[in-house]
């Protein structure tokens, strides 16, 4: 039920970063870091005892000043991929860093992830919060207006993880704001996720080329391993012969909320069943990037030199759709002077009696 600061470590500049510890009433944990506004550990009671450590991540700063996975970090200015690192906006073209071939990925070669950000004084209490700040100068990785950004994570009696994201600008510009923490309900390191079981309320997904773009089209999940409206076991479908599966190296796309737009709404709902731990997605985000980890190296040394595999975590990634600046169909991402961009998303933990 506080806030705690402490010490995390130094940038290679010399510049001192803090890592936070907050707690609820519950034993849930969790320590975030402000370089890349990082979640670093979240524990969560499980029904045996002792709270589990659920994301992936590292012990210390230096790891993640050397890491590429973005584990559970802030992604920013425009997290998944931009077609071609450029877009136009209001008659002009913007060409962005390209950072995973032809694409521009989650922010480019230096994105928030990367970034030292600023605290505001911790608010301590029932619900503990952490505001975290950064400012993107006009032209960061090639984005058009300064952006202010304040993420807030707040830490509920009901197990909530909440974070809620604010932004404006100078000029207009594109945002797209999520949270890349790979969960393993199971605890981080203890195997892959292909036994939780997953519900994801969309009808529809973006299906990609072989660019990981989206083709435009918003195709029915009807029929395809994509179909999470019913709780389906991760690996029931993973290593089907499906186009989409194969494209993404396993899951790796943009489903479509069935929910109204803006709304905070339940849009996922994962379970492992040893141990009992659900997580809910609640999101007023129209999109939500389910990966599985497809990419990650098969030894990676994690927290307390737990060796992670491929698809040892997953990620339910809040936000709008890959390619929206150069798909004028799908909801925008253009942020004007004089509007707050704002998102919100829950990650809710329960264990299943
Ligand atoms: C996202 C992408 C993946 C991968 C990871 C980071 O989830 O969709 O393709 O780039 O981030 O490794």
């Amino acid at each position: 039920m506080g806030i705690r600061k402490d010490r995390f470590g130094k940038t290679i500049e010399g510049t001192a970063v803090d890592i936070y510890t907050l707690t609820n009433a519950q034993g849930m944990e969790v320590k975030i870091t402000n370089y890349g506004a990082t979640i670093v550990s979240l524990k969560v009671p499980s029904r045996h005892g002792e709270p589990v450590d659920v994301t992936l991540g590292y012990d210390s700063l230096e790891e993640y000043l050397r890491g590429s996975y973005y584990f559970g970090c802030i992604v920013g200015r425009y997290a998944n991929r931009i077609a071609g690192g450029k877009f136009a906006l209001q008659g002009k073209e913007y060409t962005l860093v390209k950072n995973e071939g032809n694409n521009h990925l989650h922010g480019g070669i230096r994105g928030f992830d990367k970034v030292l950000w600023q605290s505001e004084k911790p608010v301590t209490g029932a619900v503990p919060g952490l505001i975290l700040k950064y400012f993107s100068r006009q032209g960061e990785e090639g984005y058009p207006g300064s952006l202010s950004v304040a993420v807030t994570y707040n830490l509920t009696d009901e197990n909530e993880l909440k974070i809620d994201y604010e932004a404006q600008t100078d000029q207009p510009t594109v945002i797209n704001l999520t949270h890349h923490s790979y969960f393993n309900l199971a605890g981080a390191g203890s195997g892959d996720i292909l036994d939780h079981i997953l519900t994801i309320l969309a009808d529809q997904f973006t299906p990609v080329d072989n660019r990981l773009i989206p083709m435009g089209e918003l195709r029915s999940v009807r029929g395809t391993p994509m179909d999470f409206i019913q709780p389906t076991v991760i690996g029931a479908r993973i290593e089907q012969d499906d186009e989409q599966l194969i494209l993404g190296n396993g899951y790796d796309h943009n489903w479509v909320l069935n929910k109204e737009e803006g709304a905070l709404a339940l849009t996922a709902r994962v379970f492992e069943p040893h141990s009992g731990r659900t997580m809910e997605v609640h999101t007023t985000e129209p999109g939500i990037q389910f990966y599985s980890g497809n990419f990650l190296g098969d030894q990676i040394k994690g927290k307390g030199n737990q060796i992670y595999h491929r698809r040892g975590g997953f990620c339910l990634e809040t936000q709008h759709y890959p390619d929206a600046p150069n798909q004028p169909q799908f909801p925008s991402t253009v942020l004007e002077p004089g509007e707050k961009y704002k998102q919100t998303t829950i990650y809710h933990f329960s264990i299943a009696s």
